[in-house]
């Protein structure tokens, strides 16, 4: 915030793929959290992740293949291109993670093409992640079938253990990684996301670039220079975000749990501000749109269906965020509790009420409807 108010004058126009400090602070971003071998040349700036995922799906013409679940945007954005779209069934039991086999069977049966897979880890809409060992054998699929993937880890910094992985270390010169301010800086009006690219890669950065020069030129330059000391790190920013880490990953846990309690299915999240319950039990009701259009209605609790992400309508999954509270007291708060002490159900109870208590309505809501146990 200092930093973007110390900028608010510069009002120059920025060079398309970014400012040189950011490209530099950025690569430097990705070395130290990533272990990859980024450099300033493969950053590439944007107004939002969400407008450079679009940009590459209109200059990367192949298919677009995504596991369901999967965040909102990549669908509609190859639709808007008019891209074929592959959908990957995953298992709710396996946390619906893609599987390598899963992939290798799909592309097998569909035969050589050029293909994007796009991959969101942590994950919107599950709060789950990959494990290395998942990561490591996705990688050898997508390397054999010579797979783009697009790594989005606009969540990377709220992997609630702190230990993020990227798949970028395990197939480099197949990778492109996402990253943005929105999620762990809580600066989604900023509007400013990167993407980085291997040497391997480097035309379709300058392809995007062409297309970004056509159409929004440049992210706006105060914003840039705000971003340098965000990408910089340093003691004031990790201590943010482990706080934010370990806020999430209390009441994360809190809510599954009285979830659980409910006898409602639901993963404990690893990530992210996101679960994703199967409450299969309401079998009153017939889609997933359906269930929460009338949760909303008689309880006032908002949750997104499950077929918004690509589930089978008749599913009755959704996706509840976990964030509605007020971040900065609740910050404040639990900068007073030692680092070491996990956050209370008290602390919770005092500075994430609105939650804890939606989640209440939400089990009640549940257990009282139709169909029983
Ligand atoms: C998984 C995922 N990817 C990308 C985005 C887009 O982020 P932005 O355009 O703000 O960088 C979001 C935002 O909700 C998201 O959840």
């Amino acid at each position: 915030m200092e930093s973007l108010r110390a900028n608010a004058l510069q009002s120059r126009y920025l060079p398309v793929k970014g400012l040189p400090e950011l490209r530099k602070a950025v690569a430097d971003y990705h070395r130290r959290l990533n272990e990859i071998a980024a450099t300033d040349d493969g950053i590439l700036i944007g107004p939002g992740t969400k407008e450079l995922i679009f940009l590459l799906q209109l200059t990367y013409d192949g298919d677009l293949v995504i596991p369901s679940p999967s965040w909102v945007s990549y669908e509609p954005q190859a639709r808007l291109i008019g891209r074929n779209v592959f959908w990957l069934q995953t298992q709710k039991e396996n946390g619906w993670r893609l599987t390598a086999e899963s992939l290798d069977r799909f592309c097998r049966e569909h035969g050589e093409r050029p293909r994007l897979l796009i991959l969101n880890d942590p994950n919107n809409p599950t709060g789950l992640v990959f494990d290395e060992h998942e990561l490591q054998a996705i990688a050898r699929v997508a390397r054999e079938h010579r797979l783009l993937v697009l790594s989005d880890e606009i969540y990377a910094e709220l992997n609630h253990s702190g230990r993020h992985v990227s798949i970028a270390k395990f197939y480099p010169e197949g990778t492109i990684v996402s990253t943005g301010l929105s999620k762990w800086c809580s600066a989604g009006g900023w509007r400013l996301g990167s993407f980085c690219f291997p040497p391997d890669l480097q035309s379709l950065l300058d392809a995007m670039a062409t297309v970004a020069s056509e159409t929004y030129t440049s992210v706006a330059t105060p914003i840039q220079y705000a971003a340098v000391t965000a990408f910089q790190g340093g003691g004031e920013i990790e201590r943010y975000v482990m706080q934010t880490r370990r806020i999430l990953r209390a009441l994360g846990s809190a809510v599954a749990r009285r979830l659980r309690d409910a006898r409602i299915d639901v993963h404990p999240p690893q990530g992210a501000f996101y679960l994703f319950p199967d409450f299969a039990r309401r079998r009153d009701i017939k889609t997933s749109v359906e269930m929460c259009e009338r949760l909303l209605s008689e309880t006032g609790v908002a949750m997104l269906p499950g077929s918004d992400f690509g589930r089978p309508a008749t599913e009755l999954t959704a996706r509840i965020a976990y964030v509605n509270f007020d971040g900065g007291a609740c910050l404040a708060a639990a900068q007073e509790v030692p680092d070491r002490q996990e956050l209370s159900e008290d602390f919770l109870r005092t500075y994430c009420r609105e939650v804890l208590e939606a989640i209440d309505l939400v089990s009640e809501w549940i257990c009282g409807g139709g169909g029983g146990s």
